[in-house]
Parts: C-alpha cells; sequence; structure tokens
C-alpha cells in the first residue's frame, strides 16, 4: 500500500482543523508541512507553532519538510511541536551524517530531500542511515507548480541504489503530484506521494484524495 501525504501549504489555513479531518477521513495518511525560511527558498510559511497546531488536528504522523538555512537549529523545536518525520535538504546540511542521527536521538524518523539539480549519486553514502528519502518533482518554494518529467529517471535510479544496498528506505515524490501522474509515479517505485494543490485545489477534494488512495493500493 503506497502512502499518501496531503501538504497543508495548499490548505485554507484560516480552517486548518477542518481541513486536516477533510483529508484524514478521506483515507490521507501523513499531513505534509511545508517550512519555508524565505532564505533556502524565495518563500516563507510557517514555522513549529502551526505544526503544534496541525499535531492536535490529528492522529496522522506529521511529516515536516525543512527549506530552511541552518536546519540543525531547529529540530529539537519541530520535533518538540509534534513532528513524526523530519526531512532536512541535502544542499543545505554541512554535516548531513550527524544532522540525521540527532533527528533520530530526538526520536523522530530522519528523511533527506534532493533539490532536482541534486544527482542521486549524493545520497549513495547517507542512504542506510536514514527513514525516507524525499525527490524534489518541482523546484522548491510554492504549490502548484508543474511536475518536472525527469524526476522518473532519478525515481528509477533511486529504487535501484535502496534496493541493491537492501536499505528499508522510503521514497517520498513532492510536487505537481496528481490522479494523472501518480499510478506512474507508483510504477517507478515510490512509497509516499506528497500532494498539494492537486487535493486541496480541486473541486472536491475528498473524491480526489480518494482517487488518489485507489491508485495507491
Ligand atoms: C514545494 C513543497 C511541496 C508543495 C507541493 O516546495 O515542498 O510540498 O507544497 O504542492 P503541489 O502538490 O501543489 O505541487
Ligand atoms: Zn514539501
Amino acid at each position: 500500500m503506497k502512502l499518501l501525504a496531503p501538504s497543508i501549504l495548499s490548505a485554507d489555513l484560516s480552517n486548518l482543523a477542518q481541513q486536516i479531518r477533510l483529508v484524514e477521513m478521506s483515507g490521507a495518511d501523513w499531513i505534509h508541512c511545508d517550512i519555508m525560511d524565505g532564505h533556502f527558498v524565495p518563500n516563507i510559511t510557517f514555522g513549529p507553532v502551526v505544526v503544534k497546531a496541525a499535531k492536535k488536528c490529528t492522529k496522522l504522523p506529521i511529516d515536516v519538510h525543512l527549506m530552511i538555512k541552518n536546519p540543525d537549529n531547529y529540530l529539537e523545536d519541530f520535533r518538540n511541536s509534534g513532528a513524526d518525520i523530519i526531512s532536512v535538504h541535502f544542499e543545505e546540511a554541512v554535516h548531513l551524517n550527524r544532522t540525521i542521527n540527532r533527528i533520530k536521538e530526538l526520536g523522530a524518523k530522519a528523511g533527506v530531500v534532493i533539490n532536482p539539480s541534486t544527482p542521486v549519486s549524493s545520497l549513495k553514502d547517507i542512504a542506510e542511515y536514514i527513514d525516507l528519502l524525499l525527490i524534489m518533482t518541482v523546484n522548491p518554494g510554492f504549490g502548484g507548480q508543474s511536475f518536472i518529467m525527469e524526476s522518473y529517471n532519478k525515481i528509477t535510479e533511486l529504487r535501484k541504489l535502496i534496493d541493491s544496498g537492501g536499505y528499508g528506505v522510503l521514497i517520498e515524490v513532492d510536487g505537481g503530484i496528481d490522479t494523472k501522474n501518480a499510478a506512474k509515479l507508483i510504477d517507478s517505485g515510490v512509497d509516499v506521494l506528497v500532494v498539494g494543490s492537486s487535493v486541496f485545489n480541486s473541486d472536491d477534494p475528498e473524491a480526489t484524495i480518494r482517487k488518489l488512495k485507489n491508485l495507491s493500493k
């Protein structure tokens, strides 16, 4: 069974509890929180206080995607706010192995994210230590962007790297995912699909989640 992680970046944040309940009731597996600081990416979203609010609304795991400078300085805050999974960008983690160890020490699952231009090969020496590998299928910073088609090759390469090493790592993809490309992504070996605008901006978010869940069976 593949997992669905709606991103609340595209949700109606003035109605956060209702939006989270809606996706949870429709079959979502995780809640994806996009943390942006206006420095690592050209956009600012929200911090630990909103993660804490989201955590209060659901029993689903909170999947925190840190698009921030100096993520090491905030790991504890996000864990204490309720993050169950904390993913840091390869491009921003100077001592990535130490960062991953710290996330695990805090009791969260540890993820590494790579941008569209970062090669999968950069992950070969960290793959055995982590729980999740997140491939950005858009350039990070905004919801509603178009899926980058070259991502399929990266997914296939990453699937091979994980399977050849026998690592227990989930592959998550993030950006421009919808009911049209979800099946092919799953066939390519993806385990977790992040979906933002294709759900929250659809006419019927519940039906969209259900359709995506059916594709993930
Ligand atoms: C982009 C974020 C993604 C984004 C997904 O920087 O990491 O999680 O919110 O949104 P959609 O599904 O609209 O591309
Ligand atoms: Zn994200």
